[in-house]
């Protein structure tokens, strides 16, 4: 019996995951290999080509005009439905089709699915990976439960422009942390299996530099260095394809003067050739017939030809590949072999996905009504929603409330707003977001409730009446700042100051004598220096979904401690912008006056650093040192002492930067290259220890060659992107 056990244990060493994997590859490529065969050159072009159903989150929308096409077979994909009973419908019409490929279903599922999740900006404020994975790993879930193959998510791209409205969408301002998140982020949605009931096929986008449109406003043009691309843009798309995501979007904007969806540098030779990215590239919507608008390409034909040639294997909504492939194809311009190519990819996730064994694995109306909105759901995003909170002043211990506070006036529309707290670009069930007006009362205190200003014209309303109520009351809580849909795609903003009229309300209610605490609402970094200056407490909640309201609570009353960091710098004035930490040191480096980079009218610095986020217990680093390394990959460690000194329990994300001292090209002042979360109760202290390889001292030439250079080296460690203590370093 025990040699047979013993049998069995060495048969299961002796048939690793890997060689699993290279059986389950070979299936898949004799199974699309002999479909392939089967297609006539129209239904290849069909599974190049995705329709919207029922929505348009795009100009020019073809909507359902389509649908007929699909089942005679021409037709690989559809985004914008979902629904179990809905994708079920179009799926049965793909059955029909002569080789009955099933469809792909897509949708942008980017903050949670119906239970609402934080935005993905204020998730990465939590500086936790685990939390955003357990984020992804729920929007996932819920997503596959209601037909759903596929999300458009996560958005990688760096941003240094908080004018640009789709920050809200993305990780930040800093190459690193983006890399992690987007892994993170990736790995949740996809899980270890493809075919399992509850992940899908996630997307990297938008490829390449969605985030550095020139003046921060949305689908302008980029225009950057692959020396700098590598370095300050790339690092998330990388990782984002190194954990495995299936799929990657091309970007609207051009990069090196040719739209990414037709450039065929950045998507057969980066992505495909020098990453080996096996999955498949989808354009962005509407963005192959938009290279006409660039002016790269005549006319639709040329448009098809560019983005067939640089390696664009499915065409979002514009008709581009189904009008006119197939002549390309038989006048000789554009070989069959690429198709071919990128029909392989296509069908190649579709059998991951398990479609191929049933295509209506995730059209299942029972797992749909028990997984959505589950309990479970709904605590995953109040714990997710508690770290995305940031806390950016507490002057006087203001905060946590005391339980003795019973009597709160509450002012500002947003606290009662169920649309708003969902945030934008969402698919939230709006009917089921707990308010924070809402969650206050279900706490028990009496909350007194005043408008404070108009949420259209932000002009203050009834100021007699909101000012009483805050002398009567034994804390104020305003909540304040954008409004949900004034961030996410087209909302760029020329002006990302919180308006007159709001920040004088809260300068009124300080002079009422009672302890202010505002609550930022934003989808992005906003300007509110008079708030800022005035305002006791100021907590950034972003929108965070499902579970605002209960969130706030517990971090207003102290039941969670906030542990969020921002994830982008704050600025003090437009002008600054955009603003990021990891600036250039460059001939004349910034000081406050004299022959340097400044300015003469405004300060350089920001309101908030990057990385700023404060608690309600105190943190002391110490004993900051630079340990040998392992004489192997680790070429030293930097070591650090942390010490809970206050009196709560408490989380801090304890953070390295790096700075080469001398490089053969120039680089930054500072980059994040480490952090580490740790929980601390009151009294308890923790070693932190960061160890430096490649990864921390390294970086890309201007030919895209990544090096390690020798040199010296200042390594710093704090709590935010400012206040850190350094020590140098000498790689021999
Ligand atoms: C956005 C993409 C999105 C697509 C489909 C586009 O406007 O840029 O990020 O995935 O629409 O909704």
């Amino acid at each position: 019996m025990k040699t047979l056990f013993y049998a069995i244990c060495c048969v299961g060493l002796l048939w690793p995951s890997g060689l699993r994997a290279a059986e389950d590859d070979e299936s898949m490529n004799r199974f699309v290999s002999s479909l392939l065969k089967k297609m006539t050159l129209e239904e290849k072009i069909g599974q190049l080509s995705q329709c919207a159903g029922g929505f348009a989150t795009g100009p020019d929308n073809t909507q359902l005009s389509r649908t007929t096409d699909i089942s005679r077979g021409l037709l690989g994909s559809m985004l914008n439905v979902s629904g179990a009973a809905e994708t079920r419908k179009y799926q049965e019409a793909a059955m029909k089709s002569r080789l009955k490929i099933p469809l792909l279903f897509g949708l942008d599922v980017i903050h949670g699915f119906r239970t609402g999740f934080p935005l993905p900006l204020a998730e990465a404020a939590s500086f936790d990976l685990e939390a955003i994975k357990m984020g992804a790993r729920c929007s996932a879930r819920e997503a596959a439960a209601a037909g759903l193959h596929w999300t458009f998510a996560p958005m990688v791209d760096i941003s240094w422009d908080a004018r640009w409205g789709r920050v809200m969408e993305g990780a930040g301002e800093d190459p690193y942390y983006g890399a992690k998140v987007a892994a993170a982020r990736v790995r949740g949605l996809q899980g270890d299996d493809l075919s399992a009931d509850s992940t899908i096929l996630a997307c990297i986008k938008h490829f390449v530099g969605y985030g550095a449109a020139v003046a921060g406003k949305d689908y302008n043009s980029v225009d950057m260095s692959w020396g700098h691309f590598a370095n300050f843009y790339m690092p998330p798309y990388k990782a984002g394809v190194e954990a495995g995501a299936g799929t990657v979007m091309s970007a609207f904007n051009d990069f090196e003067n040719r739209p990414c969806t037709g450039n065929e540098d950045l998507l057969r030779g980066l992505l495909k050739e020098k990453w080996g990215f096996q999955g498949f590239v989808v354009s962005d919507w509407g963005s192959v017939g938009e290279m006409v608008n660039h002016r790269y390409a005549k006319d639709q034909k040329e448009a098809a030809n560019k983005a067939i040639t640089a390696g664009l294997d499915m065409e979002m909504v514009s008709e581009c590949y189904a009008r006119n492939l197939a002549d390309l194809v038989r006048e000789k311009k554009v070989p069959e072999a690429l198709l071919d190519d990128a029909v392989r990819r296509i069908l190649e996730q579709k059998y991951k996905l398990g479609l191929f064994d049933d295509p209506f694995r995730y059209c299942n109306e029972e797992r749909e009504r028990t997984v959505i909105g589950s309990e479970r759901s709904r605590r995953e995003a109040r714990y997710m929603a508690e770290r995305s909170v940031v806390l950016l002043k507490n002057e006087g211990a203001v905060l946590p409330l005391a339980s003795s506070v019973r009597r709160v006036a509450l002012i500002g529309g947003l606290s009662k707003s169920q649309k708003d707290m969902c945030g934008s670009w969402t698919c939230a069930d709006e009917s089921k977001v707990v308010t924070l007006y809402e969650a206050m009362q279900k706490r028990g205190v009496e909350v007194d409730f005043h408008e404070g200003y108009d949420l259209e014209s932000n002009e203050i309303k009834d100021l007699k009446g909101t000012l009483k109520a805050a002398r009567r009351a034994d804390v104020v809580v305003v909540a304040m700042g954008e409004r949900a849909w004034e961030s996410g795609e087209m909302t760029s903003k020329g002006n990302i100051s919180i308006p007159e009229q709001q920040q004088r309300l809260v300068t009124e209610l300080v002079k009422a004598g009672k302890p202010v605490i505002v609550l930022m609402m934003c989808g992005r970094p906003v300007i509110f220096n008079e708030v800022r200056q005035q305002a006791p407490a100021i907590l950034c909640t972003w929108w965070l979904g499902s579970e605002a309201g209960p969130a706030i609570c517990n971090v207003l009353w102290g039941d969670y401690n906030p542990s969020g960091k921002l994830p982008m710098t704050f600025p003090t004035h437009q002008g600054q912008l955009p603003l990021y930490y990891q600036y250039k040191s460059t001939g004349r480096p910034y000081a406050s006056s004299g022959w340097c980079a400044k300015y003469i009218d405004i300060p350089s610095e920001p309101a908030f650093p990057f990385a700023f986020g404060l608690s309600y217990t105190t943190f002391e680093y110490s004993a900051l040192k630079v340990l040998p390394g392992d004489g192997g990959k680790v070429h030293a460690r930097v070591r650090v002492e942390v010490k809970n000194t206050g009196r709560y329990e408490g989380e801090e994300v304890v953070q390295l930067y790096v700075r080469d001292e001398s490089a053969s090209i120039t680089r930054p002042v500072k980059e994040l290259k480490g952090f580490e979360k740790i929980a601390l109760k009151p009294g308890e202290g923790k070693e932190v220890v960061f160890d430096i390889t490649d990864e921390q001292l390294g970086f890309y030439d201007n030919r895209m060659n990544f090096v390690v250079e020798k040199g010296d080296f200042t390594f710093m460690v704090g709590t935010n992107s400012r206040d850190v203590d350094a020590v140098s370093y000498t790689l021999l």
